[in-house]
């Protein structure tokens, strides 16, 4: 029998309290954080959607883990246990703890790029791009073209615009592409999922180019509930077994285990070629930690290796994105213009549409943070000219192609009334939409600027 609502599969055991907080408190907080939600205190947060990563509450099972860790600086049993998983899941022969993803991109990307090299991604997460454009290296954004119009309702709009990939390796010359990278869901690119036939079309193209072929898998086990439900073929399948087809296809993948591992801290690289992989495993040892445990304590390997198995679990993976679909499609029903279809870690809101009559130099991805945040507390993010955008010689803003607010829904954290109250948020913000007025930028930093900038209302 189908029921109308899709509760949460688990229930409560341990509380965490939210400080509820007034208006006129919240006013005061946010101009005390220049108007950057990075610099407000989480203590002044109801709802916190400012990311999926690292934020997910962890099972009983991943508890009960944690205490068995073994701390072993080399040879420890919970990283011969996150290993096998990671193995079993990757079909790579070779795993490297990490403490995080970006520490994954940076040993990676830091021997793969250098100047005069070139990577191309469906849509490069700022981490990733910042690692890579770090080392001299260009970054170029590749998804399909459909992926920039956020009403258009396809099923895989974080696919990688294959025509174009083939035209860009002969531009710049194979030996010049330090790799392609697949990013599931896409993040930056709205959450879209990312079909198997387009990662099998990429990894022909790469083959033939002789091109390394990256994935980055953070929510590899969310694109694998979306391929399982909208690709033809799939849907017998398990969402475990989706993902592990999908990885076989690369050469490689890297993972931030915040997102889609289920824990509070953790990643690694999983590679399938030895040279490259003992490049990667020197500079593993100088900067993160001995091979066995990367940046991890034995304990957040422990978690990380049953959080993997968890993620998998149909009743999970059916909560998880119905969950984030009932936040988009109640917004979508008030007339919130969302990013469509709803995509699985987040909903995505399009500020310039929200806010017309703010211009993108004066960010209307940011207004719509700040607003979210007096009205009800609510922190999220600007993915928009704030995160992307660039100057041109004569310090004019190049604008980001869109102009988005992310709510990033943690795992497993908050219930429907949550939403509800989210959902109570929004009407309010929207019955004042016209009253909204744009920021402007009065300090930022030369890389990943949105963490630190500072802005005035105008
Ligand atoms: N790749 C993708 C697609 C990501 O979304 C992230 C992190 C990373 C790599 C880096 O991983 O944080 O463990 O170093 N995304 C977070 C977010 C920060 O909020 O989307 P990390």
């Amino acid at each position: 029998m189908a029921f109308k609502t899709t509760i949460e599969p688990f229930k409560i055991k341990m509380i965490e309290p939210i400080h509820l907080s007034s208006v006129s408190k919240r006013k005061q907080y946010l101009s005390d954080a220049f108007y950057n939600p990075f610099l407000i205190s989480s203590d002044q947060v109801i709802i916190d959607f400012l990311t999926d990563s690292g934020t997910s509450a962890m099972s009983s099972a991943q508890w009960a883990g944690i205490m068995e860790g073994d701390e072993a600086y080399a040879g420890s049993k919970s990283w011969k246990k996150m290993e096998k998983v990671v193995r079993n899941l990757t079909g790579c022969a070779y795993i490297l703890p990490t403490h995080q993803g970006r520490a994954a991109e940076r040993i990676l990307y830091g021997y793969l790029g250098g100047k005069g090299k070139v990577f191309f991604s469906n849509t490069h997460f700022d981490t990733t791009r910042a690692n890579i454009e770090v080392t001299g290296a260009e970054a170029v954004d590749m998804v399909v073209e459909e992926a920039n119009d956020p009403l258009l309702e396809l099923p895989f709009k974080g696919n990688l615009d294959v025509v174009k990939l083939e035209e860009k390796i002969k531009e710049f010359g194979p030996s010049n592409v330090g790799a392609v990278i697949l990013t599931v869901t896409n993040n930056s690119g709205g959450g879209q999922p990312v079909s198997m036939e387009n990662a099998k079309a990429v990894r022909h193209i790469c083959k033939r180019y002789g091109i390394i072929f990256l994935i980055d898998s953070c929510r590899v086990a969310e694109n694998a509930w979306f391929i399982h439900h909208r690709e033809e073929g799939y849907g017998n399948m398990s969402y475990k077994k989706i993902a592990k087809e999908m990885l076989a296809l690369a050469d490689g993948s890297i993972m931030s285990a915040k997102k889609d591992g289920l824990v509070n801290m953790g990643g690694y690289l999983a590679l399938k070629n030895k040279n490259l992989a003992e490049a990667c495993n020197n500079s593993l040892i100088i900067t993160e930690g001995f091979s066995t445990y990367g940046g991890l304590s034995g304990r957040d390997m422990e978690a990380i290796a049953q959080g993997l198995k968890e993620v998998f679990h149909p009743d999970y993976l059916n909560y998880r994105i119905k969950s984030t679909g009932y936040l988009g499609n109640k917004l979508d029903e008030m007339g919130v213009p969302v990013m469509k279809p709803i995509g699985g870690h987040a909903v995505y809101v399009d500020a310039r549409a929200f806010y017309p009559h703010i211009p993108v130099e004066e960010y209307p991805g940011q207004a719509l943070v700040a607003n979210l945040y007096l009205t009800g507390g609510i922190r999220c993010v600007e993915i928009g000219s704030v995160m992307f955008g660039k100057y041109d010689d004569n310090g004019k803003l190049i604008p980001a192609p869109m102009e988005l607010v992310r709510l990033a829904i943690p795992r497993r954290v908050y219930t429907q009334s949550h939403i509800e109250y989210v959902i109570e948020v929004f009407e309010k913000v929207l019955t004042r939409r016209k009253q909204a007025k744009g920021f402007r930028i009065i300090k930022e930093s030369k890389f990943l600027r949105h963490f630190t900038a500072h802005f005035e209302p105008l």
